[in-house]
């Protein structure tokens, strides 16, 4: 993780079920600080916009020496640069970034960084959502925490994951417990039924109904996976 903020990490990460895997070494992480590799006795990082205008933007110089250096602690993980530019984060890449060999995660601050580091070094970018974040490193929390729970021991049952939101291409049904009765609100008779059929069905009913409501998008993206048969 490079960045400018070290003490962000782990954070949230290393609490609940990322922080628990964290301390049973199922997953790790290493932070890089960039000003480490900042010009002259300020340690400078940054520079004004070639062409003026506001703000400010990440060196070259430095970023350059920052990225061989990450290079070598895992030469195989791919380089990431969290932006709003950047190609949506998905489940299907989190699967992905969960079953390679980790990845290495550039956060930018201020304007930005110089895109000849961009095109130089082929970084992948990637968006956590239509919105700007004041730095990449919450949003690479974000990318962070969506594959490490994807990991083999991080959540017990793998029964949890499969019916999860997006893992069918479907928003998830939704879900009730105890009491039967609450404020005048029963719970859907058809869940207690103990008809198990008739229950997989209802939910099956839910999650299209549910997400035709809310992210028609879904149903179109052509990113639907036949659903599994179980044995
Ligand atoms: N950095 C700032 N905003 C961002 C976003 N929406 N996604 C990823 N990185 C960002």
């Amino acid at each position: 993780m490079l960045t400018l903020f070290p003490e962000m990490f782990p954070g949230p990460l290393g609490l609940s079920l990322a922080g628990q895997a964290l301390d049973a070494g199922i997953w790790s992480l290493e932070t890089i600080q960039i000003r480490d590799f900042g010009l002259g006795r300020h340690r400078q990082v940054d520079d004004t916009p070639a062409g003026g205008g506001a703000g400010m933007v990440l060196r070259a110089d430095v970023l350059g020496p920052a990225l061989d250096h990450a290079r070598t602690l895992n030469p195989e993980a791919p380089l990431l640069y969290m932006s709003p530019r950047g190609a949506p984060l998905t489940q299907q890449a989190a699967h992905a970034f969960a079953s390679g060999p980790g990845v290495t995660i550039l956060a930018g601050r201020f304007e930005g960084i110089d895109e000849r580091v961009i095109e130089h070094y082929h970084l992948r970018e990637v968006s956590i959502g239509d919105y700007v974040l004041s730095g990449g490193e919450l949003a690479a929390m974000v990318l962070l925490d969506s594959a490490i729970r994807l990991l083999p021991g991080v959540i017990g049952a793998a029964e949890s994951l499969d019916h999860e939101s997006f893992e069918h291409g479907l928003l998830e049904y939704p879900h009730y417990t105890k009491p039967r009765d609450w404020n005048g609100h029963p719970t859907p008779d058809v869940l207690m039924s103990g008809d198990h059929k008739k229950i997989a069905a209802w939910r099956q009913a839910q999650s299209e109904h549910i997400t035709a409501a809310r992210r028609p998008d879904l149903l179109h993206s052509g990113t639907r996976p036949t659903p599994a048969k179980k044995p």
